[in-house]
């Protein structure tokens, strides 16, 4: 792909030129964190130099600056999802918090003894948790949408899963560790035949594609500031307006209320009803810093950049027969879970580590999606716009240097 500039773009992210045992760091390991371009390292250092001041609260210049900036952050994030106001879109601590609040305040809003849930296989622990301590509060149950042995949804058992009971379905959008990518905009609209909303888990997919929620029409996105090369600490939760409303908070605190006595509290406003205490502000600053970075490239080059990435990779690695990849859906991200034979994953992850080649190893906070193939984790390379074809052939050249030595 000659038309990418990837050498302009690798010298955007200064943690990428370094030494790791003495190699030239790979840093394949992107499902778990993102690096992050200098702009948004600048942007933050700069607010900590020379703006840091609370939002929302003061009549000081640094506070209404740092308010405009803060509201500017949730005004370039709904632009970024398409969401049609910026009232809908709450920053939360990351991808979890997101669900977190949803399974919390939907849960009071909807859930009844006997009601259901439906999650898939493939969901990470948290689009997993959440539900089911929601569903421990209120007499409720997980029902789970099967995989195939590619890796993909089993949509017609999806589709048996509704009945009368079914209040909620929560699936991911790509999955962190086969890389699917799921029918989402199907599953809406199943679900919604079905009268029921749904939540998607935005947090691998965001990155890698644009995402439009009018769209989707999903009733719910989450997504985490760290995965799409913004700060750790701040997230998204983008929701319709009608569930909002209808959402009790989740947190109580500073900033969310309307008025207070100590008899009766009344509270503020969605987005704000959903942000108590002092916000990450700062992360959700450098967060719209990295979104205005990768618009400047286009997502769509972004995406297809890394298409042509996956693909080169899948050639590559299918070509190493001790290798037994997890995840070979048609529709997938550059995300590649796999064990060599009879080597453990974590054998693998260190001595390829000494190569300067960064992946994940373990279960990858899916351990029902390990107990479905019968394995006990993977190791996992993860990649995104940043990488090169070379260091897929340095991951290739560690993987059979591993062989070399174990098998
Ligand atoms: N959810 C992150 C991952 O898949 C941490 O690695």
């Amino acid at each position: 792909m000659n038309d990418f500039p990837i050498d302009l773009i690798r010298k955007d992210f200064p943690i990428l030129d370094q030494l790791i045992y003495g190699q030239p760091l790979a840093y394949l390991d992107n499902g778990a964190t993102t690096q992050k371009p200098v702009r948004m390292i600048d942007a933050v250092n700069k607010i900590h130099r020379e703006q840091n001041s609370s939002v929302h609260r003061s009549v000081n210049y640094m506070s209404e600056k740092m308010t405009e900036a803060y509201e500017q952050a949730r005004q370039t994030v709904q632009k970024f999802i398409g969401a049609p106001e910026s009232s809908q879109v709450i920053f939360t601590s990351g991808t979890t918090g997101s669900i977190n609040l949803v399974a919390f305040s939907m849960g009071e809003a909807v859930l009844e003894p006997g009601d259901e849930v439906i999650l898939s296989t493939m969901e990470h622990h948290s689009n997993i948790v959440p539900w089911q301590m929601a569903c421990e509060r209120y007499g409720a149950s997980l029902k789970i949408i099967p995989i195939t042995d590619e890796g993909d949804l089993d949509m017609d058992a999806y589709r048996n899963l509704f009945n009368k009971n079914t209040r909620m379905v929560s699936v991911t959008h790509v999955s962190n560790v086969l890389g699917t990518i799921n029918p989402v905009k199907e599953i809406v609209r199943i679900a919604h035949s079905h009268g029921v909303p749904v939540l998607l888990d935005g947090a691998q997919a965001i990155q890698h594609e644009p995402v439009d929620v009018v769209d989707l029409d999903c009733d719910f996105y989450a997504f985490s500031g760290h995965k799409i090369y913004g700060p750790t600490g701040i997230g998204v939760l983008y929701g319709k307006q009608e569930w909002l409303d209808r959402m009790p908070p989740y947190q109580g605190g500073g900033d969310m209320i309307d008025r207070v006595t100590f008899e009766k509290t009344t509270y503020n406003i969605s987005p704000f009803k959903f942000e108590a205490g002092t916000t990450n502000f700062i992360g959700a600053i450098g967060l719209a810093e990295s979104i205005n970075y990768l618009t400047g490239i286009g997502m769509d080059k972004i995406a297809g950049y890394e298409n042509y990435l996956r693909d080169y990779a899948t050639q590559k690695l299918s070509s190493i027969s001790q290798l037994r990849m997890y995840g070979t859906s048609v529709n997938k991200a550059a995300i590649f879970s796999f064990v060599l034979n009879g080597i453990h994953p974590y054998d693998t992850g260190m001595i390829i580590d000494k190569y300067g080649v960064a992946v994940r190893t373990g279960t990858h906070c899916a351990m029902p999606l390990m107990q479905r193939f019968g394995i006990e984790g993977t190791l996992r390379a993860s990649l995104c716009f940043y990488n090169t074809t070379d260091e897929v052939d340095r991951l290739y050249d560690a993987l059979n240097k591993v062989i070399e030595m174990l098998a």
